[in-house]
């Protein structure tokens, strides 16, 4: 383990990706002058500078590299180094051509983007691993270097890889994972379309074919991906330790791609970090952000960690890429920071003239220093600043929602009973309940220890093994309210649905079997009856067998009509809820609101619009005041507002698109991560 957990850091980081190689020298005494001048305290440098450290297979030039972290260090900037693995150089290609990751239709990755090597490639692992441990000798007891940033967004652009360097590590990967071919064959279940395998030499990546893949294959080969790229990490951090104690993280993409188990990254790294673009086609991109900030502080066991991309205005790799309007770059940085971060990085430090990212915001964008995008980043430097004392805090929550990759791949893989159910779509609809009602959440899996809280939710569960099941069940049976949502519990880790049918594994908790499924046609609507009100639902209903449990609300018409929809069963100590369709916003709420009064969990009393987050210190609490509406908002709280320095007596007052950090007195937590 390294000595120190968190950077040598003074307050919260602040900074971005910084790529001097990309300008002339006399730029880089500018950059640093305006760096100060923006609060910058951490840069991210030499991510993607590998052809220019190793210009030709184990020659290096380290000049420049030297230079501009002196010029930093005697500006008082500490670096986050990069590992260059993730854009090998032309000569690399050039001696390995079969080093080239490729694509499931089999076409080879060309040069002249980034990302394009086979993460199975010999070649490249040792390349990867001689570039990291010279980079870490070098520079390990570089007073500048405070931690180190591994490659860049594993899996992306390249994650599944079916190049022969993969056909041969899948191959002793499934050796491993089931020793025998009888295992293996039972697992996929190959007795379906004749798929049956007598030699090991015969199995394969699961390419494009004729009609779809065996599921289980597919599913297997997910994992098998997630594991080569995090074997490709583990590799060169262990290669880093060997010089160096500083943390070492990599760049997660949180809630933006799902190919990495971050459960399992998280273990790995010594800070969670992460990178996070809105999605300008969601209106409401606040809320994915939200869930993107829990998501990194959960899988991280809840301890601190850093944004360490997001953009300051527009991106430039969207179809429609919108710049964010005065005051949102705060608000975002602030939610991030509420929930757990303490560091607020941006892609990048100065906009790239060339390339194809030049119509990406930065801190420094081409208007320069006379923009409102620079003046903002400067105010926000300032604000961080008066908030290092908030660095440490934790969030605590009492409701987690289940989050599992694993359950994500084989949900995504084709043939499913409709292309209009999606685990984000569902994880994004209870989440917003939530947020709109300023509760905070935590994500777990199924099979994590979820005594701590009051209120578990598992919005697409589609695979779930029998023993997170068990867990789910206990965890009912011990006092805890579950609220599962439909098309959980379906499969199991193969793929294969459950004996019993679907949903089987959690009848103890739920009382009820899911008979059939009945997806709804595209745009058909239906109502529901909860509790006497008229809500509608849409894209699917289900057939429930109700074996014991209330039904708190039946389908009115549709497949289902006169079914139930929505049933609640006390199970030992607790109560478990199951929601077989699609409600509207409201029916959602209408529902929701008899599973936090289950739960005892409340919303709390704020304006619309206000986001409010609170992270409890040694001595205080910060409660971190987010106002999005188009009006100035009133809380009530006592405290003193770190941003502006003013006491809040009572009521706390934030202006519209503004806000505020409050010190006020540390509240008691139960028991929860
Ligand atoms: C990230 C990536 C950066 C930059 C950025 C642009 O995914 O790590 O290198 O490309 O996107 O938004």
């Amino acid at each position: 383990m390294p000595a120190s957990v968190w950077p040598a850091i003074d307050g919260i980081a602040y900074g971005g990706d910084y790529n001097p190689e990309q300008w002339p020298r006399e730029v880089w005494r500018e950059d640093v002058r305006l760096m100060r001048e923006a609060g910058v305290n951490l840069v991210s440098v030499g991510i993607f500078s590998w052809a220019l450290i190793e210009t030709s297979a184990g020659v290096f030039d380290f000049d420049w590299l030297d230079e501009i972290i002196g010029l930093l260090h005697e500006n008082g900037i500490a670096v986050d180094l990069g590992t260059p693995t993730a854009s090998p150089p032309a000569w690399f290609f050039a001696e390995h051509p079969d080093a080239r990751a490729v694509n499931r239709d089999g076409v080879v990755m060309g040069f002249g983007s980034r990302g394009m090597a086979s993460h199975s490639a010999p070649a490249y692992r040792e390349a990867a691993i001689r570039i990291a441990s010279t980079l870490a000798e070098r520079y390990a007891d570089h007073p500048a270097v405070v931690m180190w940033h591994v490659h860049n967004e594993y899996g992306v652009p390249v994650g599944e890889d079916y190049s022969p360097h993969a056909q041969r590590a899948w191959r002793t990967w499934l050796q491993e994972k089931y020793g025998s071919l009888d295992a293996l064959n039972a697992a996929w279940g190959t007795a379906f379309w004749g798929q049956h395998y007598g030699v090991w030499e015969h199995v394969g990546v699961p390419a494009a074919a004729p009609s779809v893949v065996n599921p289980a294959q597919r599913l297997d080969f997910a994992r098998f991906t997630d594991a080569q790229l995090r074997a490709c990490f583990v590799a060169e951090r262990d290669a880093i330790r060997r010089f160096s104690s500083l943390p070492v993280t990599t760049n997660f993409m949180a809630n933006q791609h799902h190919g990495c188990d971050l459960w399992a990254w998280a273990r790995e790294v010594d800070i969670v970090s992460d990178d996070h673009y809105l999605w300008a086609a969601d209106v409401e991109g606040e809320i994915g952000l939200a869930i993107a900030a829990d998501l990194s502080r959960s899988v991280g066991g809840g301890k601190p960690w850093i944004l360490m991309e997001h953009s300051t205005s527009a991106v430039n790799w969207q179809p429609r890429n919108i710049a964010k309007r005065p005051g949102e770059m705060a608000r975002n940085s602030l939610s991030h920071l509420g929930r757990g971060a303490d560091g607020i990085l941006f892609f990048q430090w100065r906009a790239g003239r060339s390339g194809a990212e030049k119509f990406h915001s930065a801190m420094l964008p081409h208007a320069g220093t006379e923009s409102r995008v620079f003046r903002e980043v400067v105010d926000l430097g300032a604000k961080l600043n008066r908030l290092a004392e908030v660095r440490g805090s934790r969030v605590h929550a009492d409701v987690a929602i289940l989050w599992d990759f694993e359950s994500f791949w084989a949900q995504d893989l084709e043939w499913r009973p409709s292309e209009d159910v999606s685990h984000d779509e569902r994880i994004r609809a209870f989440y917003e309940r939530l947020w709109r009602d300023n509760i905070t959440v935590d994500f777990a899996l199924p099979g994590h220890d979820l005594s701590g809280y009051k209120l578990v939710i598992a919005p697409a569960q589609y695979l779930l093994r029998q023993a997170d099941a068990d867990n789910l069940n206990r965890y009912v049976e011990a006092g805890g309210t579950l609220v599962v949502s439909f098309f959980s519990g379906v499969v199991d880790e193969n793929d294969a649905v459950h004996p019993g049918g679907f949903a089987a594994p959690l009848e103890p908790a739920l009382g009820i079997r899911v008979e059939e499924h009945l997806p709804l046609r595209a745009g058909v609507t239906t109502t529901i009856d909860v509790g006497g009100a008229s809500h509608t639902a849409d894209i699917w209903h289900e057939h429930l067998v109700v074996s014991e449990a209330e039904v708190r609300a039946t389908y009115v018409d549709g497949p289902g009509a006169g079914m139930p929809a929505v049933t609640r069963k006390r199970h030992g100590a607790g109560t478990g809820w199951y929601v077989s369709t699609r409600p509207d916003a409201a029916g959602l709420a209408a529902i929701m609101a008899e599973v936090y009064a289950d739960a005892g969990v409340a919303p709390l009393d704020a304006p619309a619009g206000l986001e409010i987050v609170r992270r409890t210190g040694d001595a205080d609490d910060y409660v971190i005041a987010i106002n999005h509406a188009a009006t100035d908002a009133e809380l009530a709280l006592e405290g003193v507002d770190l941003v502006t320095g003013r006491a809040a007596r009572g009521t706390l007052e934030v202006s519209a698109g503004d806000v505020a950090v409050i010190r006020t007195p540390r509240t008691a937590h139960g028991s929860g991560r």
